[in-house]
């Protein structure tokens, strides 16, 4: 276990990455994350004011990264809608202590901000795609929006030196014969794919686990094709289980989420939007830091507050997942904890 750690929770787990959501809001719709019928326009988003500002964020990750947070990622919603991202990113850069900033976005507007956001300090996103068939993405994300504006944001991230990784969520019958046109596209281009297994998060995607193509099917359906071998993890609790094209130096992943849970070195923290703390992706209830960022806490305070929330952690949601818990328990959406 890592030594430099300063804080544990119960199962033995140090605090190490800090998950940032910048905003509720995303340009898509897409149909496992943010059903169109449910996130319509009566759907209540976060008013502005109850976000936390950049300088609150700022503030926040001064006192996790004095606990050992070492790693930063923003997330959303989609990261790319909140107005001015570089200036947060810049900021983020300058703390002591935190050596690595990534991104997790849909890609559509790294056209507009790669360079910003390379010149701010960023180092890597993380771009979902789903499908190369355009009719099928443009079903995916429920706003018609083609892969063409996606794969023309990844190049723009490349051409500004920044590393970009694939995500493709799996879902079975819905994008489960796009798995060797993707692996063909990104092996060609150098580029990383990871697959991950559907998740039951939220309580909007209709979640069963008839729809989750597990990580040795999608492996070896892979592997039928274009032989792969093991690689060793890149740090501890890496979310992906990570293999490369045999004679080649480009990798795929797998994020198993559902058949083979990593919970046991989760060394992850969460923060939404409107500033609550989350030390689960499945959890039901966060620890309110915006109420104190905006009270007279002092850091001192805010580090012991949040000190006392990951001593007394103790979540293992996925590796208890069953198909009662999938169902019965009522869970924060996706696209307001940021994955
Ligand atoms: P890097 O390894 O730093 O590139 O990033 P990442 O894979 O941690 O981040 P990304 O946002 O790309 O996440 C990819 C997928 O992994 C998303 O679907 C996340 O929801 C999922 N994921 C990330 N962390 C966790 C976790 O702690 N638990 C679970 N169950 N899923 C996670
Ligand atoms: N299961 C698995 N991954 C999901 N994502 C969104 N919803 C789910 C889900 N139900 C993915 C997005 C993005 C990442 C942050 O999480 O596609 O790549
Ligand atoms: Fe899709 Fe990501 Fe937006 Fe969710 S947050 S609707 S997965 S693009
Ligand atoms: Fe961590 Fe919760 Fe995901 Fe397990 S289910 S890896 S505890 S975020």
């Amino acid at each position: 276990m890592m030594k430099d750690s300063l804080i544990y929770d119960q199962l033995q787990r140090p605090m190490r990455d800090l998950r940032i959501s910048v905003t509720d809001r995303c340009n898509f719709r897409c149909t496992y994350c943010m059903p169109a019928e449910i996130f319509d326009r009566d759907y209540a988003f976060m008013p502005r004011e109850q976000l936390l500002s950049f300088e609150e964020i700022e503030r926040l990750a001064k006192v996790f990264a004095r606990l050992g947070v070492k790693k930063i990622r923003l997330t959303g919603g989609e990261p790319l809608l909140r107005r001015d991202l570089p200036v947060l990113i810049r900021k983020l850069m300058n703390i002591d202590g935190i050596e690595d900033i990534g991104l997790t976005t849909n890609g559509v507007y790294l056209v507009k901000h790669a360079a910003d956001l390379k010149a701010a300090g960023l180092q890597r996103v993380n771009v979902s795609l789903d499908a190369l068939d355009d009719e099928l993405f443009k079903k995916i994300n429920g706003r018609g929006v083609s892969t063409k504006a996606v794969l023309k944001g990844i190049e723009a991230a490349r051409e500004e030196g920044l590393e970009v990784k694939v995500n493709m969520v799996v879902k079975k019958g819905m994008n489960d014969h796009e798995i060797i046109p993707m692996v063909s596209c990104f092996k060609d281009k150098g580029i990383t794919l990871r697959f991950i297994e559907f998740m039951d998060v939220g309580s909007t995607n209709g979640w069963n686990f008839k729809q989750v193509v597990s990580k040795r099917e999608i492996y070896e359906r892979i592997h039928a094709v274009y032989p792969l071998e093991p690689m060793e993890p890149t740090y501890f609790g890496e979310v992906a289980k990570r293999y490369r094209y045999a004679g080649t130096n480009t990798e795929v992943g797998f994020i198993t989420s559902v058949s083979e849970s990593f919970c046991s070195s989760c060394t992850r923290a969460r923060i939404s939007a409107e500033g609550k703390l989350y030390t689960c992706l499945f959890a039901t209830k966060g620890f309110d830091l915006r109420e104190m960022v905006r009270s007279e806490a002092s850091d001192e305070e805010i580090a012991k507050a949040v000190t006392e929330v990951w001593n007394t952690r103790k979540d293992r949601y996925s590796d208890e997942r069953t198909e009662e818990t999938a169902k019965n328990r009522k869970r924060i959406e996706m696209s307001y904890i940021g994955g």
